[in-house]
């Protein structure tokens, strides 16, 4: 750690890690750990504000830590932790609840989707509260930029006036983050429908491709992937399950969609399709085989993830004080 400006962002260790993760979070991050102190954190208490089966999320974690470090995350530069060993994040959340307000939390839409889809007097209080300790979780850190998919603007947003809030009422203390949010691979839509999200929770696998995958199976997905009607490989509103490939196709080429769209003239869907199932296997393939080999031994990912804790905790735990003696509790 330089004391350079800084990076935090994390997933949730609930269900498998998509291409929509990969594109949105993952590839962005190894992007930015040259330039920035990163903190990648595998937010496993924001995970319980859904029903978790214990042995899975166990298992999930550690699955996680693998793949952070498959897709290139290099655990000495970064630091790679799980958000439940560091409890500074549960003790500013508290403190940030009190800065919060409920109007602002009820207007967050992922609270108000994912309640209505499971009955909002039975959701969880957790993930009504959960934007907070999201917000803890990068105030700690001081962090400038927090790379994320577009779901997670609004949370982001709520985070900066947390941040603000806060500073007005007690004194400058945190940092106000930046989303960084790219325009490609930003918002990865569901194979199967091109209007909802790519997403874990989807009912079904053949809407997102996993990480984890198997090469064949990766075909076979994106070769069943919907398609719009008409036969031209362009981008355009009435086409959003065209436009959703091709936007996958140049988040993992780098390629902007119109070179895309160039090279596929005269062309047909499946020439395209086939074409793309080869360009997500050639950058999934090798990211498998080194989480599988990395989860051959889980001491070692355990290690990994202690180790990350501890260097977290140190700055998070600074932060902490900061914020209690600000606020009185010193
Ligand atoms: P989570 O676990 O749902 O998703 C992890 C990251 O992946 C991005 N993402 C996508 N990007 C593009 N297309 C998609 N279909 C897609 N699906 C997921 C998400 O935007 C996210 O960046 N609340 C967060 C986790 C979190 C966090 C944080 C993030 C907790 N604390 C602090 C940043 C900073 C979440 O549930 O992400």
């Amino acid at each position: 750690m330089q004391g350079g400006r800084r990076v935090f962002s994390g997933i949730q260790p609930s269900g498998r890690s998509h291409l929509g993760t990969y594109l949105g979070a993952l590839k962005n991050w190894v992007s930015v750990q040259d330039d920035y102190d990163c903190f990648f954190c595998i937010v496993d208490l924001h995970a319980l504000t859904t029903p978790q089966d214990p042995k899975v999320l166990r298992a999930n974690v550690r699955e996680m830590a693998a793949l952070y470090v498959a897709v290139g995350l290099d655990p000495e530069r970064s630091i790679i932790f799980r958000q439940s060993r560091v409890s500074e994040h549960t003790e500013l959340g508290w403190l940030l609840n009190c800065v919060a307000r409920v109007g602002e939390l009820s207007r967050m839409t992922q609270f108000k989707d994912k309640a209505q889809k499971g009955g909002a007097d039975s959701a969880s209080v957790g993930l009504y509260d959960y934007p907070v300790l999201q917000a803890a979780d990068v105030l700690l850190y001081n962090a400038h930029l927090v790379p994320v998919g577009e779901d997670q603007r609004q949370h982001l947003e709520l985070m900066r006036t947390l941040a603000r809030r806060f500073n007005g009422l007690y004194g400058e203390t945190f940092v106000v983050p930046e989303p960084m949010i790219l325009d490609v691979g930003a918002r990865v839509m569901a194979l199967d429908d091109p209007t909802s999200k790519m997403s874990k929770s989807a009912p079904t696998p053949a809407g997102y491709v996993e990480l984890l995958d198997e090469p064949d199976v990766i075909r076979r997905k994106i070769r069943r992937a919907k398609t719009d009607s008409g036969s031209e490989v362009v981008a355009s509103p009435e086409k959003p399950a065209i436009t959703n490939l091709l936007n996958i196709y140049a988040g993992l080429t780098g390629l902007s969609v119109s070179e895309i769209e160039t090279r596929y003239e005269g062309k047909r869907y499946g020439d395209f399709k086939k074409d793309l199932g080869e360009v997500v296997v050639e950058t999934l393939a090798p990211i498998r085989g080194r989480a599988l080999e990395l989860l051959d031994d889980p001491r070692e990912l355990d290690d990994l993830l202690e180790s990350g804790a501890e260097r977290a905790r140190k700055v998070a735990h600074a932060t902490l004080r900061d914020a209690w003696t600000r606020m009185g509790l010193d």
